[in-house]
């Protein structure tokens, strides 16, 4: 290697490292908050039972990977996430509104990509409806079977 490529793949290194640096710094602090408006948005599907089926499918093909099977943030991915990903059965996690929680799935941040181009919104809340169900003293409570089968998403679930 002569000198000029040399300082060339520096270059290039130090570029690549303060990419992926660059969101860790952001992340640091990891106090991510939905907006207030997002508290708003209702869960349309709540009580669906097979919006809750639907959900756990969803989350074994997009989320585990990551999040883990039961949704502790221990999948196979997580040990080389920085931020980790979040232990969805958590206080922090399951204290916030199915708004916030739709939220952040829609948006994304850092390593957690934005679903709002991959999942529709229905999609996206039958996946709410299965987080709140990852909790353990939840898993026995049975789901009412809904009235709410075929409600159609109304436009304000838009974010
Ligand atoms: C590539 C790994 C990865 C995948 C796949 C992934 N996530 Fe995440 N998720 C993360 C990380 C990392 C965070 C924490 C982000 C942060 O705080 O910066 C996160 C955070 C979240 C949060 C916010 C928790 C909080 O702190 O309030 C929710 C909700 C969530 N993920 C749901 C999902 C769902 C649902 C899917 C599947 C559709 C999914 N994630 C797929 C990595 C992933």
């Amino acid at each position: 290697m002569n000198k000029k490529t040399v300082s060339r793949s520096l270059l290039i290194l130090a570029a690549t490292i303060i990419f992926f640096a660059s969101p860790t710094i952001n992340a640091q602090t990891n106090n991510w908050k939905a907006p207030k408006i997002a508290d708003r948005l209702k869960n349309p599907l709540k009580g669906d039972l097979s919006a809750v089926k639907k959900g756990k499918e969803l989350f074994d093909i997009n989320c585990v990977t990551c999040h883990g099977a039961k949704g502790l943030g221990d999948g196979i991915a997580a040990s080389s996430l920085f931020p980790k990903p979040a232990n969805l059965t958590s206080k922090e996690v399951q204290k916030q509104s199915d708004g916030a929680i739709y939220y952040k799935i829609t948006k994304g941040k850092n390593a957690m990509i934005s679903w709002k181009y991959s999942l529709s919104e229905k999609q996206r809340w039958q996946l709410v409806s299965y987080i709140r169900e990852l909790v353990p003293h939840k898993a026995k409570v049975k789901v009412k079977k809904s009235t709410a089968k075929n409600v159609k998403l109304k436009k304000k679930t838009k974010i």
